[in-house]
């Protein structure tokens, strides 16, 4: 098959296109160029790279024709400029399944998160709410997987988690005690790859989560034994918080569980459920090399 991956340049859509290269697909991946901080994750063989916004109806329509299926996961977890949520996440969207609309595309995948709400309290999950209803409204083949947080190579969570406790002797917590269910990109990959052929995806929004559930702190304890690290850990209040813009990265304390989840939420077949377990060493294969991490601070 021809697939398109929107965002495919980033930690899932690296991922994504290295299991589709695999499997013997044609790739097509479109980003606009900007995010360079993993080439290793991007040397997909035999893919083809479109720097283009999903905010550009024609380029995408370009990019899409002849596809049989596309993978929507271009996002942003902060704005900047005329990357806002609502440009990227909302009007992307709506760019991106008219695109496949447009050229006949069988086929539509979008990754969302499990914290995607109409009163979500972070202008992040509140467009992805708004990104799902716009695919489930389009009458096209979809499929939405609402994901938990996604670790893994590249990732954005357990990484940052272990920069900070690399550095810092002392890592602060949230008040708040927030539980969460991390999902291995693995698992999230082998859904994302089910639903190109898999007619019970069709027409369907699941949640994907990890099989464990894991407080912050716990996550923090983990990565911690993962790096040979011991760092005391601190609960203070949010406007205390001083790795706020880095080491909880949104997905995690900018999150609230949804008060209802869609009407449209199916369950996720059960030879798909997640089951990469949360372990040490699950966290040690996240991680770069020894020698790729960042010094510690004595
Ligand atoms: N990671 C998680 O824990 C998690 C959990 C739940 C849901 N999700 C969702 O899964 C998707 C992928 O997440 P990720 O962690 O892989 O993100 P990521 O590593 O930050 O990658 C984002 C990708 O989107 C591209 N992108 C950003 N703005 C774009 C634009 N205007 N036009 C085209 N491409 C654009 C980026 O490339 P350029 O910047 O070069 O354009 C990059 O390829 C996102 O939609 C995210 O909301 C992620």
């Amino acid at each position: 098959m021809r697939v398109a991956v929107t965002g495919g340049t980033g930690f899932i859509g690296g991922h994504l296109a290295a299991c589709l290269a695999r499997r013997g697909h044609d790739l097509v991946l479109i980003a606009r160029g900007v995010d360079r901080s993993d080439h290793g994750l991007r040397l997909v063989a035999g893919s083809a790279l479109v720097h283009a916004s999903v905010i550009d109806g024609s380029r995408l329509r370009d990019a899409f024709a002849g596809c049989d299926a596309v993978f929507h996961l271009a996002g942003i977890t902060a704005p900047r400029g005329a990357q806002t949520f609502e440009a990227v996440h909302v009007a992307g969207t709506a760019a991106a399944v008219e695109a496949a609309r447009a050229v006949g595309v069988p086929r539509f995948a979008m990754v969302s998160s499990r914290f995607a709400a109409p009163d979500a309290p972070h202008p992040l999950f509140e467009t992805k709410w708004r990104a799902e209803e716009i695919v489930r409204d389009a009458g096209i083949e979809h499929t939405i997987l609402r994901s938990a947080a996604v670790y893994g190579r590249g990732d954005h969570v357990v990484n940052a988690v272990a920069r900070a406790v690399t550095t810092r002797t002392v890592y602060p917590l949230d008040l708040r005690r927030r539980l969460l269910r991390p999902l291995a990109v693995a698992d999230l990959v082998t859904v994302l790859a089910a639903s190109l052929d898999d007619s019970r995806l069709v027409r369907s929004t699941v949640t994907v989560e990890g099989p464990d559930e894991v407080a912050v702190a716990d996550l923090v304890r983990v990565v911690a034994m993962a790096l040979r690290r011991k760092p005391v850990c601190v609960r203070v209040p949010r406007w205390l918080h001083p790795f706020d813009r880095g080491a909880i990265p949104v997905m995690v304390d900018g999150s609230a569980p949804p008060t209802a989840l869609p009407t449209a939420t199916a369950t996720l077949p059960a030879d798909l459920a997640p089951r990469i377990r949360f372990t040490v060493g699950a966290i040690v294969d996240s991680l770069p090399s020894p020698a790729a991490r960042p010094a510690a601070v004595v």
